[in-house]
């Protein structure tokens, strides 16, 4: 019987294995328009911690004993629709389950690309990278010639969004990351400079590596590294702000940045922004991308743990920074 994970319990403070449940789902008939997919690859992403919690957000809270929904690839086991046959690989946001039935009409087919596990599509050729390409060149702005700074920088969003800076022409990027293991790939994959965040105060490393400041921040992780990019930033300076994760396990509201005058002195502009109201940009990104690729001018990694049984501990140790790249389940 195919398998799904549940959310037993809602997490305070930081998610345990308590919180989720691993039950049986049935299998129902299909109905018209709909398609059973069994699941390959399903991703754990930082934003499904805000599902989470009870409260209103961009999407709506997980459901307690309902099944955890997130970005899955599956091939077609069965189908009642016009437009997908049995053997179709399609992408769709039904993941936490060894199986899917959904209508054909929330799914897209993808082809599987040369060369690439069909994982890509929920990385490097995926919503991650999307962030990290609207990000940079919508949001901030990114023009030839900025230093850029890029936090979570060894993650699925950062390692991309620094690798784009270089390929759309700054000048200079410096990524921080939690192990000195991460750093050494970041540099290996052509960030300029690369610093550990564990090891000493953020602003102190980031004013060693770009001493004449930053053009460009791209945040994923708010706290010390948005204080720290802040006091750093030149005039006119802009900030893509996609994430704070190091307050995603907060139980007290977090501290705000204690320079935030900053902005208005030197004129800065801090822009928030959520990947799906930009999937018009999908087509560019995967052009782009799909030519870096070829030319091997932009690296990937992905970290892979095997099993649905072992989709809760891959998103809690996510969360602490297990991850080198796209942290992906294989099913
Ligand atoms: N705005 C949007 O539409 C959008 C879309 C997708 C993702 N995002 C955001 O982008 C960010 C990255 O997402 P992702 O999917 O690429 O995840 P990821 O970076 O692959 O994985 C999360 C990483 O965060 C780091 N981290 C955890 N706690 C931290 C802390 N307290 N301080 C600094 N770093 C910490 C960990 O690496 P270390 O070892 O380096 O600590 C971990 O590997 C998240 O903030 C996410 O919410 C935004």
């Amino acid at each position: 019987m195919p398998r799904q994970i549940v959310l037993a319990s809602r997490p305070s403070g930081w998610p345990t294995a308590a919180n989720f449940a691993l039950t049986e789902t049935g299998q129902p008939e299909l109905a018209d328009g709909q398609v059973r997919v069994r699941n390959l690859f399903m991703s754990v992403d930082p934003y499904m911690r805000g599902r989470m919690n009870d409260v209103k957000s961009y999407v709506p809270p997980f459901r307690l004993g309902e099944p955890l929904e997130g970005g899955a690839i599956g091939t077609v086991i069965e189908s009642r629709s016009p437009d997908l046959v049995k053997g179709d690989l399609i992408l769709h946001m039904l993941g936490w389950r060894d199986e899917a039935v959904l209508p054909a009409q929330q799914a897209r087919k993808v082809t599987p690309a040369a060369g690439l596990s069909p994982s890509a599509y929920l990385g490097v050729l995926g919503m991650p990278t999307l962030t990290a390409y609207v990000g940079l060149l919508d949001i901030a702005a990114l023009k030839p010639g900025d230093v850029v700074f890029v936090s979570g920088a060894a993650g699925a969003v950062g390692s991309m969004a620094g690798q784009i800076a270089k390929l759309k022409g700054a000048a200079r990027v410096i990524g921080s990351a939690g192990s000195d293991e991460k750093i050494r790939w970041l540099r290996e994959i052509g960030f300029d400079a690369a610093f550990n965040y564990r090891a000493r105060s953020v602003v102190e490393q980031l004013r060693e590596a770009a001493p004449d400041g930053i053009d460009v921040y791209f945040d994923n992780v708010g706290a010390d590294h948005l204080d720290a990019a802040l006091v750093m930033l030149s005039p006119h300076g802009r900030v893509a702000m996609s994430g704070a994760i190091a307050h995603y396990n907060a139980t007290e509201p977090p501290v705000g940045p204690s320079n935030l005058g900053l902005v208005i002195t030197r004129r800065l502009t801090l822009r928030g922004f959520i990947v799906s109201d930009h999937q018009h940009r999908m087509p560019d990104m995967i052009a782009d991308v799909t030519a870096w690729l070829r030319d091997g001018r932009l690296s990937h990694a992905e970290t892979v743990v095997d099993g649905l049984d072992h989709a809760p501990d891959a998103f809690i140790n996510l969360l602490r920074g297990a991850n080198t790249g796209k942290m992906i389940v294989r099913l």
